[in-house]
């Protein structure tokens, strides 16, 4: 039987940070009613002249280095995006391009907040059929462009970043079960309506939000989901070691882990001074806490998802 292992993870957040204040001296808003609405402090955003395929190159780089994997030895990237560079060609080929090397497969996933789950999900199908052995999985994100800078409801909730990490094929698991949903009944109450039609946009090209449907939806589907992936993988709620949910807002996420039954010390939190970086935000939290030596080789992490479409899902993974 082949399985997949995470072997590196690696990420990148642009220089420039924005804090709470910085929204306040500009708009109706506050530090207080930010804090204490979603639990973020600040946020990174990216350079008029950086893309996603830019933020995903240097998380690449540091993933395969702390792989000990060459770039050319990798044979599929994936990479998860809501804002790639262009229409096309993919976020994914652009990528594979700057990091000097031809021949993998390279596609992108679109799955907004829940992108990364889905790749790392499709990424282990691919390796476990034989097909592959060593992939790439990024989620990047520059979803600065597309927020209504005077929209206080949702333009203080997101930031810009990119994490990733190498997927590698093995002989006992790593991702021990994923199960992805959907539902694009909700695709009203999160979306960017917006298209590129005869050289103008049509629709908007700007983030729109139910907030609190929003809300409501993920914790019940991230909860959900969490029992449907143990239940899969045929594992107990004790047998998880950490819980990263998609970083959107701290109440979201400690009402999940409150429902699934999971203490507050296995929480991972990063959205506080990462903000919502959609695809971006779990493969960010994975690195950051995998660096920090808080999650460590053998533990057992429930990585998990949701976001418009509506998309969710989680993969169970033993580093
Ligand atoms: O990847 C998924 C992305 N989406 C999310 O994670 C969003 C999930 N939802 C949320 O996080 C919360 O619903 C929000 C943080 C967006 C909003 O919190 P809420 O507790 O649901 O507030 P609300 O929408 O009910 O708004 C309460 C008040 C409103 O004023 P009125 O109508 O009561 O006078 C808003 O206009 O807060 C106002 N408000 C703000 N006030 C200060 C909305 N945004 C702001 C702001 N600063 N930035």
């Amino acid at each position: 039987m082949i399985y997949s292992r995470i072997v590196g993870t690696g990420s990148y957040l642009p220089p420039k940070v924005m804090t709470n204040h910085d929204f306040a001296a500009r708009l109706e808003t506050s530090d207080a009613w930010i804090r204490e609405r979603t639990g973020i402090v600040q946020r990174h955003i990216a350079d008029k002249s950086q893309t996603s395929s830019d933020l995903a190159l240097e998380a690449a780089r540091q993933a395969l280095k702390a792989a000990d994997v060459k770039a050319d030895a990798i044979d599929l990237i994936i990479v998860a995006t809501s804002t790639p560079d262009f229409v096309f060609p993919s976020t994914a080929c652009l990528l594979q391009a700057k990091l000097g090397t031809k021949g993998s497969a390279a596609f992108d996933v679109q799955a907004v907040c829940s992108g990364f789950v889905y790749g790392l999900a499709t990424a282990d199908a691919m390796i476990k059929s034989g097909a592959y052995k060593k992939a790439l999985v990024i989620g990047a994100e520059v979803f600065s462009r597309i927020l209504d800078w005077n929209d206080r409801g949702t333009c203080v909730l997101f930031g810009d970043g990119a994490g990733a990490v190498v997927l590698a094929a093995g002989d006992k698991p790593g991702i021990h079960a994923s199960v992805l949903r959907a539902d694009g009944s909700y695709a009203g109450i999160l979306s960017v309506p917006g298209n590129v039609c005869g050289g103008n946009i049509t629709g908007s090209p700007f983030l729109q939000m139910d907030g609190q449907a929003v809300f409501k939806f993920a914790v019940r589907v991230l909860d959900e989901s969490a029992r449907e992936t143990l239940a899969a993988a045929g594992m107990k709620v004790e047998d998880v070691d950490w819980l990263i949910p998609h970083q959107a807002n701290v109440r979201i996420l400690e009402a999940t882990a409150r429902k699934a039954g999971i203490a507050r010390e296995k929480l991972v939190v990063t959205v506080d001074h990462h903000g919502n970086t959609s695809a971006a935000s779990v493969p960010l939290a994975l690195d950051e806490y995998i660096r920090a030596g808080k999650i460590r080789p053998g533990e057992r992490v429930l990585l998990q998802g949701v976001g418009g479409g509506f998309t969710w899902g989680s993969s169970l993974v033993t580093l």
